[in-house]
């Protein structure tokens, strides 16, 4: 007998309405392989990368039906709290990091991901869940809050006391960005389109905030920026002489034109940043029990109610992370 659970999963692939290829309902119960864990899900966490997996960006329409979902925390078999890590990949194939294995998916990708009652994974992906962190706020970490933590600690060279732009400050990844900053001594200035965004930028833990595109009152050693085509003229713009623009996202837009001359005259890198690895995922797991920085949670639905939270992450009026619970 196949026992069913309910999931939000994506039927199809929709460019232009993402939502309705979006179905809630039941799916075969998953069976783990040899060297898998099965994690019962408490709570999981939407990203912009679900959308993109609807539009057929991040999926193709060959492989749907799929689960969608990259973060989740739960139970595994044995009772263990865990948070899953959604980087699938070899670390012995990316040089020691899973995340340079030219074959790593991220779960969704090639297997089910975690919004479901039930998930499937390799057991290296589970790491302990501390018990000062809810299931909620440790189902906020896997994806946004690790990019976040690369981009700032392995990628962008800041050390305490630089001075780091963070674009679009009301996203999953630039609300991580801003508190992790923080903490960890930077001084850290945020841009948002929307006033009550910046506003909560400063609650959050920003200094400064500023209308996206404006004119900074200075330069800044390194920019944290994922939202691509709409931000990245401005970012290169505000980087300081040998300073660093750390790109993970295009939430406005996949291409941009760039003005050489910015990069090679004042020479200013400019990095790509996917996820992390690991050990970098326990690292932003203890720095959030040493520091008591916690995940800015915009809104928690029921698994039942996942069109809901999909509409408010597609709308983009969410401050913070959008979280399922089962
Ligand atoms: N490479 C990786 O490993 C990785 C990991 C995580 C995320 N990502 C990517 O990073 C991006 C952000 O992900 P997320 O989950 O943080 O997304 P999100 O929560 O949906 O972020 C949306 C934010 O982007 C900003 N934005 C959207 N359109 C904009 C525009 N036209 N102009 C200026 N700002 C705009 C908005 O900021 P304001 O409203 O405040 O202006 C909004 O709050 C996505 O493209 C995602 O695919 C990549």
């Amino acid at each position: 007998m196949v026992w069913r659970m309910l999931a939000a999963y994506a039927a199809r692939v929709d460019a232009d309405d993402p939502l309705s290829a979006l179905e809630v309902g039941e799916r075969p119960d998953p069976a783990a392989p040899d060297g898998w864990a099965t994690v019962s899900v408490r709570a999981a966490s939407l990203n912009h990368h679900d959308i993109w997996a609807l539009r057929g960006v991040a999926l193709s329409a060959e492989q749907t039906p799929m689960v969608l979902g990259g973060d989740a925390a739960g139970v595994d078999e044995d009772g263990n709290e865990v948070v899953v890590h959604s980087v699938i990949g070899d670390p012995d194939a990316g040089g020691g990091d899973e995340t340079y294995d030219p074959r790593r998916s991220l779960l969704s990708e090639k297997y089910d991901g975690t919004f479901a009652e039930t998930l499937v994974v390799p057991r290296r992906n589970l790491l302990p869940k501390p018990k000062e962190l809810s299931f909620e706020e440790a189902a906020c970490l896997p994806t946004a809050w690790l990019t976040a933590y690369k981009m700032l600690f392995s990628r962008s060279g800041t050390r305490p006391g630089d001075t780091v732009l963070v674009q679009g400050a009301g996203g999953g990844v630039a609300t991580a960005a801003i508190a992790l900053a923080r903490a960890a001594g930077l001084r850290v200035w945020a841009t948002s389109r929307s006033e009550d965004k910046r506003k909560a930028a400063l609650e959050l833990g920003a200094h400064e905030v500023f209308e996206a595109g404006a004119r900074l009152p200075g330069k800044v050693d390194a920019v944290i920026d994922s939202v691509g085509e709409a931000t990245l003229d401005h970012s290169i713009r505000s980087a300081r002489p040998g300073g660093r623009v750390v790109l993970c996202g295009a939430t406005s837009g996949g291409t941009a034109e760039l003005v050489l001359a910015r990069v090679y005259f004042t020479q200013v890198d400019v990095l790509g940043s996917t996820m992390g690895n690991r050990r970098e995922l326990q690292g932003l797991i203890e720095l959030l029990v040493a520091t008591g920085v916690r995940p800015a949670i915009d809104s928690t639905f029921p698994l039942s109610s996942a069109r809901d939270a999909f509409a408010k992450m597609i709308d983009g009026s969410m401050f913070g992370k959008v979280v399922l619970s089962t």
